[in-house]
C-alpha cells in the first residue's frame, strides 16, 4: 500500500471501517452509538483518510465558535508511521483555522509518545494535566493547545 493519501469527510456507512480501526486502537474505544451520536451533531466533523481505495484512518472535530477540540484519531495499525495521522491531523487544523477557530485542544494519554510527537511537532504545547482522567490503565491526559492563525487554512 503506498499510493497517495486522501482525507475527505466521512460517510454514516463507513462506520464498520472507522470501528474497526477504533477497537483495534484504544482500550477503551467509542461505541457504535457514540459514532452514530457524532454524525448526527451538527459542530462534529468526520473525516476518513484513504490509500489505494481503503479506508486507513479516521478522525472526529468538535468546533464550537472560536474553539475546537480534537476528539479522536487513529490510522489503522499497519499503515502506522506512513503519513495517515499526519494528513488527518493537518487536515482538522485546516478546516478549524477555516472556520475561524483560533484555538484548538486535544487530551492524550500520558503514556501515548506517539501521538504526543505527532502533536507536538504540528505546533501544540502541553498547557496542562487532568489526573486520572483515563480508565483501562488508569492514567493522567495531558491537555495540549494550538493557537491557529489565519494562514492554517493553507493545509486544506
Ligand atoms: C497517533 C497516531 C494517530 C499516529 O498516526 P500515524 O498514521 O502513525 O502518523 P504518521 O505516520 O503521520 O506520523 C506522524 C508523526 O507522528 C509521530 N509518530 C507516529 N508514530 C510514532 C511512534 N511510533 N513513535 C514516535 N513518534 C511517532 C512522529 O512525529 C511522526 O512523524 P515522523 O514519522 O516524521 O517522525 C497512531 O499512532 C494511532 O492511531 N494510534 C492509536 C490511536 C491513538 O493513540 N490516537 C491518539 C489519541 S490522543
Amino acid at each position: 500500500m503506498s499510493g497517495e493519501i486522501t482525507v475527505r469527510p466521512a460517510s454514516a456507512d463507513e462506520l464498520p471501517a472507522i470501528l474497526a480501526i477504533e477497537n483495534a486502537s484504544f482500550t477503551c474505544p467509542w461505541s457504535e452509538e457514540s459514532f452514530r451520536e457524532a454524525f448526527e451533531a451538527e459542530n462534529i466533523a468526520i473525516y476518513v483518510a484513504q490509500r489505494d481505495g481503503v479506508l486507513v484512518g479516521f478522525s472526529c472535530l468538535l468546533a464550537i465558535g472560536e474553539e475546537a477540540e480534537i476528539l479522536n484519531i487513529a490510522s489503522s495499525p499497519t499503515v502506522r508511521r506512513s503519513g495517515v495521522g499526519q494528513a488527518l491531523l493537518s487536515r482538522m487544523i485546516g478546516e478549524a483555522a477555516a472556520k475561524g477557530v483560533t484555538e484548538l485542544y486535544l487530551e492524550v494519554r500520558d503514556s501515548n509518545a506517539a501521538a504526543r510527537s505527532l502533536y507536538r511537532k504540528n505546533g501544540f504545547t502541553e498547557i496542562g494535566i487532568r489526573r486520572h482522567y483515563y480508565i483501562k490503565p488508569r492514567e493522567d491526559a495531558i491537555l495540549m493547545k494550538k493557537t491557529l492563525v489565519p494562514a492554517d487554512k493553507g493545509l486544506l
